[in-house]
């Protein structure tokens, strides 16, 4: 409030020490006085609070304290002097008019002060009025509260965002599962467009293949049929000279060997058709009853017999008895004809004799296990995971299409509704084994 020289003024003042006393002691504890508020002074200066005093006519500050000129970054020299107005706003309006008219300040006020290089920033205070002899103070103590605004601020940002957060979440998610169950349902047509390209495909190498096979006993008949007929000109020339018994002979010789060969070639044909003609079996053209297993297995060795004799194979048939099923006997007989078939034809390559075994068996309440194993060559691994394509055989060009085992897997795991497996390692022989139901399943007609 004042400089050291103005102490004894300032005591007659303010603190109203009146002049009457000299005493030294009075002086001393003035003196004591006086420093415990320069204590306090030193204080206030330290203090982060903004406190400045102004005169209530006019609010001319009058004192500031240390934390003021820190905050506004005005010299206090600079500050003393300066209208209240110029570094701070009150909130409510007109500070001064509103104190005049209330003459008091109740409550938390808040206040903008404006710094010496114009930033601005909000603190939080209190107001007082107060009179010393004829003149009135306004005395403001506030606090920089910018900081706590802003962690407010960001706060509430936060919060907000959070909000938005939450409820775009399951909206995020709703799409997302729409977004997955296109995606799904997209995949599921790639996989339909597959197959049915892969179906195709098959059906495109099928065709080749057909028409590779039949290309050589058709040409072969053809060739038999125009040998035929060249013959038969050149006999009539013969007749028309006048034939010779011997001619004759020649002549029935010739066709005799012409229409053997026609015959054999047709007969390749016909069977290719027939083995074709196996790879669409199902359902609808099978004929599906009640039998029983040792019966069908039985009509199937009565046909086979004469191959297996020669083949000089051995072949041992293990049939259990009293096994009724529900199923389609034709395609099951053709299933177990093309894999001892098989064995017949791959397996004893080089070898003098050979062994088969043919078992069949319960397997649970509802299924039988038939087996068909061999003691042959056996499978190279690199083969096996091809011997159920159409077309992989590795009698290419000695009659062999492919075809069978294809036909195996697709009448196993359609028509008769069970699962078929192979077992087999080189030089230990080959063993198939099929996991039927009793009760063959009723399926779709193929198409769908
Ligand atoms: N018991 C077996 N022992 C050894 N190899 C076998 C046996 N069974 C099948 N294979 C192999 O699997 C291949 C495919 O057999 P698959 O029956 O499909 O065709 P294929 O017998 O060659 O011709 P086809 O269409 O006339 O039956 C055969 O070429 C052969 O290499
Ligand atoms: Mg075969």
């Amino acid at each position: 409030l004042a400089e050291e020289d103005d102490w004894d003024e300032l005591r007659n003042k303010v603190i109203g020490l009146g002049e009457t006393s000299h005493r030294k002691s009075h002086y001393a504890q003035s003196r004591e006085h006086l420093h415990q508020l320069e204590r306090f002074r030193q204080l206030l200066d330290a203090s982060e609070e903004i406190i400045l005093v102004s005169t209530m006519d006019g609010g001319v500050i009058v004192d500031a304290n240390g934390g003021a000129c820190r905050k506004l970054g005005i010299d206090k020299d600079e500050l003393v002097g300066l209208s209240l107005t110029q570094v701070c706003a009150y909130a409510g309006g007109d500070l001064l008019s509103e104190l005049r008219d209330t003459g008091s300040f109740g409550g938390r006020t808040s206040f903008l002060f404006v710094c010496r290089d114009g930033r601005r920033f909000f603190a939080e205070g209190s107001v007082n009025l107060q009179s010393l002899d004829d003149d009135s103070f306004v005395s403001i103590v506030a606090r920089d509260v910018s900081e706590r605004l802003a962690a407010e601020t960001e706060l509430r940002k936060a919060q907000a965002a959070l909000e938005a957060l939450n409820a775009s979440l399951e909206e995020r998610v709703g799409a997302r599962t729409r977004e997955l169950a296109q995606a799904f349902e997209e995949l599921r047509q790639a996989q339909a467009q597959l197959v049915q390209s892969e179906t195709l495909a098959s059906l495109g190498r099928m065709v080749a293949v057909i028409a590779h096979e039949l290309n050589t006993p058709i040409g072969n008949s053809r060739i038999a049929a125009s040998a035929l007929h060249d013959e038969s000109r050149a006999f009539a020339g013969k007749v028309a000279q006048g034939l010779r018994r011997s001619d004759l002979d020649d002549f029935v010789e010739r066709m005799k060997s012409g229409t053997e060969m026609l015959e054999v070639a047709l007969q390749r044909a016909a069977d290719l058709v027939a083995s074709f003609k196996q790879v669409a079996v199902d359902q609808t053209t099978s004929q599906r009853r009640q039998f029983d297993l040792e019966t069908v297995i039985s009509e199937i060795r009565t046909t086979l017999q004469p191959s297996l004799k020669r083949a000089n194979c051995t072949v041992e048939w293990q049939v259990a008895q009293g096994l009724q099923m529900d199923s389609y006997p034709g395609p099951l007989g053709q299933v177990l004809m093309n894999l001892i078939n098989n064995s017949l034809l791959h397996a004893f390559e080089g070898q003098a004799s050979g062994m088969v075994r043919i078992s069949s068996a319960p397997a649970g309440e509802e299924a039988v296990r038939i087996t068909v194993a061999d003691d042959g060559v056996g499978i190279p691994p690199q083969d096996q995971p091809h011997i159920f394509d159409p077309f992989f055989t590795t009698k290419m060009a000695k009659g062999g299409s492919g075809l069978g085992l294809n036909i195996v897997y697709n009448v196993v795991s359609s028509v008769l509704g069970g699962r078929i497996s192979v077992d087999s390692e080189p030089g230990e022989g080959s063993r198939f084994e099929l996991l039927l139901p009793r009760i063959a399943p009723v399926l779709e007609p193929a198409g769908r």
